[in-house]
């Protein structure tokens, strides 16, 4: 059994949640969730992982209750609350109990010794999150000055119900590089040259191959993909005008056959009646996420 760790910042709670159970997880306690296998690497919100090999009443149950081979020399950890620490007082009753060489700096593994609960005690091998899509995105992100971050943009990809991944208002192109980075056929544009100019640099820094072209997204020029965009936001919200964003969406409805949009709140009363909605995530800023397909 894998323990997943995760990682989300306030305000991001539902997104995140709804990306781990996404992925597979299934949900113990607020910040762990657990799975057979997981690849850590592609997901936005998971921090760590750990294998778990015992449990117990308390900390000092579940090591004793180890029994495994222990690349040596390792580490013992300990979570409190989100933060991880070496303990010495763990280290000290390991070494006693399980032997092998225990060393603070560039073990050759790491126990983790947590309660998900605060009732059950289990002890693990932990695994870092290395090379993932996000590190990689972390490059280009002091680059973009949208609403998105790239763990929202890499969330929605993975909550994505379908391919080709069609995002038609790319801005700086967080999203359709989430979805390249895994390895997901996907369409984009924009129709500002500003913006098209920043994706298209966010492109090349992260040696990725996709056309970034000049569109317009009210007249749709794929047909069959998955949408998934974050759409611009209407700056008069107290007018009576069209919100851009429902018709950005109403007119690419005939021409998909799924989504994983977000869109204002306000606007989910106005929704057309042709699409079957499996999801709706709280997101930021008074707007939600809307997961689902084109009837
Ligand atoms: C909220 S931003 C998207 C931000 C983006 N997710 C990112 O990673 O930077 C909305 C984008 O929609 C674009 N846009 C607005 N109206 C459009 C239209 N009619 N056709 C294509 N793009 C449009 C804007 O230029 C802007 O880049």
């Amino acid at each position: 059994m894998i323990w997943i760790h995760r990682n989300y910042k306030r305000g991001f709670d539902h997104i995140s949640k709804a990306e781990m159970l996404a992925l597979g997880l299934e949900q113990v306690s607020e910040r762990f969730f657990t799975g057979q296998t997981f690849d850590l690497s592609i997901s936005a919100y998971a921090g760590f992982s750990v294998e778990e090999i015992s449990r117990g009443t308390s900390p000092e149950e579940a090591i004793l209750n180890f029994k495994a081979d222990i690349p040596s020399p390792y580490r013992m950890e300990k979570l409190t609350k989100t933060r991880r620490a070496g303990s010495f007082s763990y280290a000290m009753f390991a070494e006693k109990h399980l032997g092998g060489e225990i060393r603070a700096a560039d073990p050759a593994s790491i126990i983790l010794v947590f309660t998900p609960d605060q009732t059950t005690w289990i002890a693990g091998f932990l695994t870092e999150k290395e090379e993932s899509i996000i590190e990689k995105m972390e490059e280009i992100t002091e680059r973009t000055c949208v609403s998105l971050s790239s763990q929202a943009a890499l969330a929605l990809v993975n909550l994505a119900p379908g391919e080709p991944i069609v995002d038609p208002c790319c801005g700086t192109g967080l999203i359709p590089l989430a979805s390249l980075l895994r390895k997901k056929k996907t369409f984009t544009a924009d129709n500002n040259y500003k913006m098209l100019r920043m994706a298209r640099l966010n492109r090349d820094l992260l040696g990725l191959d996709i056309e970034i072209p000049y569109k317009n997204a009210l007249e749709p020029w794929l047909e069959n993909g998955c949408l998934v965009s974050d759409f611009p936001a209407d700056r008069s919200w107290n007018s009576n005008r069209k919100d851009i964003s429902l018709e950005l969406f109403k007119a690419w409805i005939p021409h998909i056959k799924s989504f994983c949009i977000i869109l204002p709140c306000r606007v989910l009363e106005s929704l057309p009646g042709n699409i079957k909605i499996t999801d709706k995530i709280n997101f930021t800023a008074d707007r939600v996420i809307i997961i689902g397909t084109v009837k």
